[in-house]
């Protein structure tokens, strides 16, 4: 025994003699009370380095008390934006996993929970770089926020420092924007504070229209395009981010710099669809411009009164997807119901036709509809700038709710529509209650394949982007809210996965479930390798980790400590 223990050390020893085996050590960033956290009067240091501007955050509802929040100011995603610690869905705010630490809007207690300590409200990029220099001195845990939207609650963590971008709100147009020196046409720049909404009304004033989602506060130089950036002219113009023409960006060394396709083209490449937070610190991004037009947008609704019908109805959907391409509209196909009833909302954004023509586009559904049982209701059309139909003019905000995604191929539309029903029917059945369909893609989408971006390849095969959402209310407790989320992940994720192709399917990344099991292949596919490789590049100390986010997956869901 002796002797095969002496042998088998020599071989260990002759191992690491020749080949040091490196030990790597999980290692934590500090948080308070550790030795290496930041002392009051580092804090205070840090405040007179940003002009005064360093804040002491707390949950939106204790926010609300003091402000005395109406109802409706804290159901405004509008109104929340200026209050630092709010997410939009505020089940981002908690911290659900015992001991549970909750700020609910009636509880009688008020904890922390996932919310950050402080935040450097930002103007200037010299706040956010003092800022990041700050975290990096003292290894603390950092996030950024911008309009507090994410599904994903990758803009707010516990014990962080919070580099909040709210207020970076200029808007600029030019003619003639230039990329080393080549001139690439007109174009707008927006900080990473500005929402869809102003920049539309911008545009509008200036005869311009740019490809952005429908939202009021979704931040276009924020998460938005670091994800893809969907919109209902993504079919005529593309994804937002490939419309990108650069961003200005505070690294994880503190240096501010330029990001295009001749300045750190690396770098430009993984901001577009790489992921939203994983980067740097987006001061301000400059998109295309297209000359204002005339769109029509198209409602109605469909009632069914089984979940039979229910299938039936999107089985048929699925199979009169393509009546649209020729025109490449837009359309959001959101679906509410149960194991009973249903209705389908159908929202369809037709460039250039009027209203009349886009009944005409849409008549061939709808009879087919009525004539399986459907009751069609409310058809009308609204005919106006397209800045107008889909910059809204607030978003619902200030409860629970969670997501889950797959981006539906083309083929799957072609040669198996009624795989597309059957999801539908399985979903329902199984108490899923909301399905939010999305034909942001195909047209200009695909076509965009050529591209070297990071978006994911599964968007450029795609037709449809389906959300499963999962709400609930504040009287679930916290031990039932983590079971919920659990189902729900467990019950959505093989359904839609299924209907995308498997394993391997693609799901936005910024409108999926942040309890997806594989997010490297989920959310990013072929570019995960690529992109680590330039995280190492910019952010080698991962000063910038998201749940879900390239290199997420060596820390913990926190992000204080590696795994
Ligand atoms: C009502 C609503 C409508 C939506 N509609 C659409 C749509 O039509 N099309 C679509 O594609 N998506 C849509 N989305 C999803 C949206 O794209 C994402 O929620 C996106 O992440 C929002 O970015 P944000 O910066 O506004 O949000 P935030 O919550 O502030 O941030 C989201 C992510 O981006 C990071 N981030 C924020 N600011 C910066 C910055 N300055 N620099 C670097 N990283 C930053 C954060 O760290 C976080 O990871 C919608 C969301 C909502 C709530
Ligand atoms: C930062 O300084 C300003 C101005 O002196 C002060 O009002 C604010 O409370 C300080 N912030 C913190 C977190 O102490
Ligand atoms: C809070 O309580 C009021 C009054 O009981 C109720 O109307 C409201 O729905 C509650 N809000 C939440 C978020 O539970
Ligand atoms: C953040 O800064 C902006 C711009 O100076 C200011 O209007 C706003 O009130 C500040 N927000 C908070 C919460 O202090
Ligand atoms: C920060 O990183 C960038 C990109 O790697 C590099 O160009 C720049 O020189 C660095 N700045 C400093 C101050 O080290
Ligand atoms: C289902 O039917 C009930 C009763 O008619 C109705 O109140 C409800 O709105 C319907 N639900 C949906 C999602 O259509
Ligand atoms: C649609 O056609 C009808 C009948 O031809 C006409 O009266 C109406 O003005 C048209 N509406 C639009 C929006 O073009
Ligand atoms: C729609 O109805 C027409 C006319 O009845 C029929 O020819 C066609 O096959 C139907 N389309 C679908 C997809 O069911
Ligand atoms: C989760 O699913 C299990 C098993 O189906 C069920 O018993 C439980 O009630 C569900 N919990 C919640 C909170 O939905």
């Amino acid at each position: 025994m002796l002797s095969l223990f002496l042998s088998v050390t020599a071989v260990v020893l002759a191992i690491s003699l020749t080949r040091p085996v490196q030990v790597v050590y999980a290692r934590c960033r500090n948080q308070p009370g550790d030795p290496g956290y930041p002392a009051a009067a580092d804090w205070s240091t840090l405040n007179n380095t940003i002009g005064g501007r360093l804040l002491r955050v707390v949950p939106s509802v204790e926010a609300c008390r003091k402000l005395g929040c109406t109802e409706a100011q804290w159901a405004s995603g509008i109104f929340r934006q200026t209050i630092p610690g709010a997410m939009n869905a505020y089940n981002w705010e908690q911290d659900y996993t015992p001991p549970a630490e909750l700020c609910l809007l009636n509880g009688t207690t008020c904890a922390q929970g996932n919310v950050p300590l402080y935040a450097v409200n930002a103007t200037i990029a010299q706040h956010i770089q003092a800022g990041v220099r700050f975290a990096r001195a003292h290894d603390l845990r950092v996030v950024i926020k911008s309009s507090g939207h994410d599904y994903l609650g990758r803009s707010t963590a516990k014990n962080s420092l919070l580099l909040w971008t709210a207020y970076f709100r200029d808007i600029t147009f030019t003619d003639h924007f230039l990329v080393g020196g080549a001139d690439q046409g007109s174009a707008v720049t927006v900080g990473s504070g500005v929402g869809l909404k102003n920049i539309y009304a911008a545009a509008k004033a200036q005869n311009k229209m740019f490809v952005g989602g429908t939202a009021a506060t979704v931040s276009a130089a924020g998460g938005y395009t670091q994800g893809a950036g969907h919109s209902a002219f993504s079919p005529i113009y593309g994804l937002a981010a490939d419309n990108v023409l650069q961003y200005s960006v505070v690294l994880a060394n503190g240096s501010y710099v330029v990001v295009n396709s001749a300045s750190f083209p690396n770098l430009f490449w993984a901001l577009r669809g790489g992921g939203a937070g994983s980067w740097g610190v987006i001061i301000d991004a400059t998109f295309r411009t297209f000359p204002i037009f005339s769109a029509t947008l198209h409602t109605v609704n469909l009632l069914t009164a089984t979940v039979e019908q229910t299938g039936d109805l999107m089985t048929l959907h699925a199979k009169h997807i393509s009546d649209w391409d020729n025109v490449r509209a837009g359309q959001y196909f959101y679906l509410t119901g149960s194991a009973t009833n249903s209705t389908l909302a159908l929202n369809t954004v037709f460039k250039g036709l009027d209203g009349n023509s886009s009944k005409a586009q849409m008549s061939a559904f709808l009879s087919n509809a009525t004539a399986l049982g459907a009751i069609v209701q409310g058809e009308s059309t609204i005919t106006a700038a397209p800045n107008d139909i889909v910059g809204f003019p607030d978003d619902q905000s200030g409860y629970n709710v969670i997501l889950s995604s797959r981006l539906i191929p083309k083929s799957i539309y072609v040669h198996s529509p009624s795989s597309v029903g059957a999801a539908y029917k399985q979903l329902l059945s199984q108490g899923i209650r909301s399905v939010l369909g999305h034909l942001v893609a195909g047209g200009q989408v695909s076509a965009n394949a050529n591209i070297d971006s990071a978006i994911h390849p599964a968007w450029r095969v795609a037709k449809t982007h389906l959300i499963a959402t999962q709400l609930w209310d504040d009287t679930l407790a916290a031990a039932d809210v983590l079971a919920l989320r659990r189902n729900f992940t467990s019950i959505v994720r093989p359904v839609l996965a299924g209907l995308a192709g498997g394993p391997s399917s693609g799901s936005y990344s910024n409108e999926g479930d942040v309890l997806e099991p594989n997010p490297q292949v989920t959310y990013y596919g072929p570019n995960y390798a690529r992109l680590k490789s330039i995280k190492a590049i910019y952010d080698p100390n991962d000063l910038f980790i998201v749940p879900t986010g390239v290199r997420s997956e060596i820390w913990n869901a926190d992000g204080t400590c590696t795994v």
